[in-house]
């Protein structure tokens, strides 16, 4: 069942998003050769509670942590650890906290120190296909169609969209209906209508989409060990399109 939400809940999501917005941009600042993934975990967690919100992932079925780090070949999921990053790695930090009741999830994947030129364009194509995602979010059209233009335009680029998760609504709880795949064919699913908020969330990778799970039960990483990035934002439909709940801009 898809929720949607008021004006005035959107307002509130706003904040629960910025709060996550605020913490990935400081987190992003942190990223330097040599820093334990678990300190940025500690740092999420401190940021968090200054701000009187909750993490989101903690206890979430049972992951152990507020954050995720994923890691070149890890595509989502990864678990703070003692693992020093180094340079030319690429990471992905996914943030989610719940404020006054609501929830707020994005992510972000950066370079650490000097990144191959492989490196930089898979993560330039995993922003823009977020941001055509985005694009497409807005009444008239149906949810697949945010999901082909992803496909769309990662495939063009010569890399490969990750099938076995989705993004999805979002709002009191963390996953709400719709699920939003990011391939498959347009025109299907949901129609898009005001009050949705949708998290969008394109996992790409390098080499081929096929994933194994790490045994620690969680870290997805590509199965021919290709290099993944994932951007993710919270993102409102409006009467005057999408609206980014989860940018650090709050008159956006
Ligand atoms: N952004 C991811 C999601 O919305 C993160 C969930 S990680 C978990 O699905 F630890 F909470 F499972
Ligand atoms: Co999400």
């Amino acid at each position: 069942m898809i929720i949607y939400k008021t004006e005035e809940e959107i307002e509130c999501m706003k904040e629960a998003n910025y709060i996550v917005a605020k913490i990935l941009h400081e987190l992003k600042e942190m990223i330097r050769p040599g820093i334990k993934t678990i300190e940025l975990e500690r740092y999420a967690n401190k940021r968090i509670e200054e701000m009187e919100a909750k993490p989101a992932f903690k206890g979430y079925r049972g992951y152990p942590y507020s954050l995720c780090v994923s890691i070149n070949e890890e595509i989502v999921h990864g678990i703070p650890s003692e693992r020093k990053l180094k340079e030319g790695d690429i990471v992905s930090l996914d943030l989610g906290v719940y404020f006054r009741g609501y929830y707020g999830d994005a992510a972000i994947t950066v370079g650490v120190g000097n990144i191959s030129s492989e490196s930089k364009k898979l993560l330039e194509v995993g922003k823009r296909a977020l941001e055509i995602g985005i694009s497409m979010a807005k009444e008239g059209n149906r949810i697949s169609d945010i999901s082909n233009a992803i496909q769309q335009f990662v495939e063009k680029n010569g890399f490969s969209v990750i099938r076995d998760f989705v993004g999805h609504g979002i709002g009191t709880s963390l996953h709400e209906d719709p699920q939003i795949p990011n391939f498959g064919p347009s025109g299907r699913g949901p129609r898009i209508k005001k009050g949705m908020v949708l998290a969008i969330e394109p996992m790409i990778a390098a080499g081929s989409h096929e994933v194994e799970i790490l045994p620690d039960n969680w870290t997805a990483i590509t199965k021919d060990r290709s290099r993944a990035a994932h951007f993710e934002h919270s993102v409102a439909v409006t009467n005057n399109g999408p609206l980014i709940l989860s940018s650090l801009n709050r008159e956006e």
